[in-house]
């Protein structure tokens, strides 16, 4: 059995952790495809704490919950909490903790996860820390990988976009160091890979679109909120755009992956490649955090 009780950043985790959660995702992909998914957490309740937006991630934890028998509360807006009232995250997580018996956060502020883990009697499940990490959706983003190209090993990802405040891309490099990946970062010059997700790898950086070697393309959104100068994101916005003629250059057996959401950075006459992934990806999401689910609560 798994004993972790949280998932905070994907440095956490060895290789052997995160194999675990693949072998338990394909299950609960298996399960959901035949649809006779045991009701691994009946009686339990997920609290989803939302402090910033997000579609994907906080339907597909509640989706997870509820396919698994479990019951969800919680907040998309805090400013209906008594946050408003200027109740701090801490006290907010506690009280959480007392009436649900796992809890999945998003938060604006680096740490917020982990302050929030110090707080909490339930395993804490993080959906994102500000810039910083978001490993629920690397273990679907790895999921994706092995299910589309059939191996996470030696794999070679061109990331692509917005490096710097991405934190889908932080998770990411981190997991796929352990796989002996080659990465290539493709951004602008303002917003390249910090060097601290960097260290340890074997890369290389340019702003030149060229993807034509790799196996996986993750393109990012320029995370517009992250900006302290609303100037600079206007000249950086629409910096790179996957469209026909770029997929053109792939290599037949490579894949498009995106978070999502999008705003221009992949076009819609992409969508209907048979390299384009996102979809698929985000769907992902949802075995991915069944499984996370059950193993933090020792059901598997
Ligand atoms: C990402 C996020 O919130 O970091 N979205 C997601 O969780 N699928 C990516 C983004 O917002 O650009």
């Amino acid at each position: 059995m798994w004993d972790r009780r949280h998932v905070i950043s994907i440095d956490d985790f060895s290789r052997e952790d995160i194999e675990d959660v693949l072998k338990n995702t394909a299950k609960m992909d298996e399960y959901l495809e035949k649809g006779n998914v045991p009701e691994l957490m009946k009686g339990k309740i997920l609290a989803t704490l939302f402090f910033e937006p997000s579609t994907r991630t906080r339907l597909s934890f509640e989706a997870a919950m509820q396919r698994l028998g479990g019951t969800v509360i919680g907040f998309s807006d805090p400013s209906a909490t008594s946050i408003k009232k200027k109740e701090t995250t801490a006290d907010t997580v506690r009280m959480a903790a007392a009436y649900a018996d796992v809890i999945a956060m998003r938060h604006p502020y680096p740490g917020a996860a982990k302050l929030a883990a110090q707080v909490s009697s339930v395993p804490i499940l993080n959906g994102g820390d500000g810039s910083n990490q978001h490993p629920t959706q690397t273990l679907l983003d790895l999921y994706t990988i092995k299910k589309e190209l059939g191996t996470l090993d030696g794999i070679k990802i061109a990331m692509v976009g917005d490096l710097k405040y991405g934190r889908t891309v932080h998770s990411l490099c981190t997991a796929l160091k352990l796989f002996d990946a080659t990465f290539k970062f493709i951004s602008p010059e303002q917003l390249r890979m910090p060097d601290t997700y960097k260290r340890g790898l074997t890369y290389e950086e340019t702003t030149e679109l060229d993807v034509s070697d790799a196996d996986v393309v993750y393109v990012t959104r320029i995370q517009a909120e992250r900006f302290p100068d609303p100037a600079e994101y206007e000249k950086l916005k629409g910096f790179y755009v996957i469209n026909k003629k770029v997929v053109s250059t792939m290599k037949e057996k490579s894949i498009i992956m995106h978070p999502l959401p999008r705003v221009d950075e992949i076009h819609y006459e992409v969508d209907s490649d048979p390299r384009a992934k996102y979809f698929k990806q985000a769907y992902y999401g949802v075995p991915t955090r069944m499984a996370l689910i059950a193993m933090v609560m020792g059901a598997i």
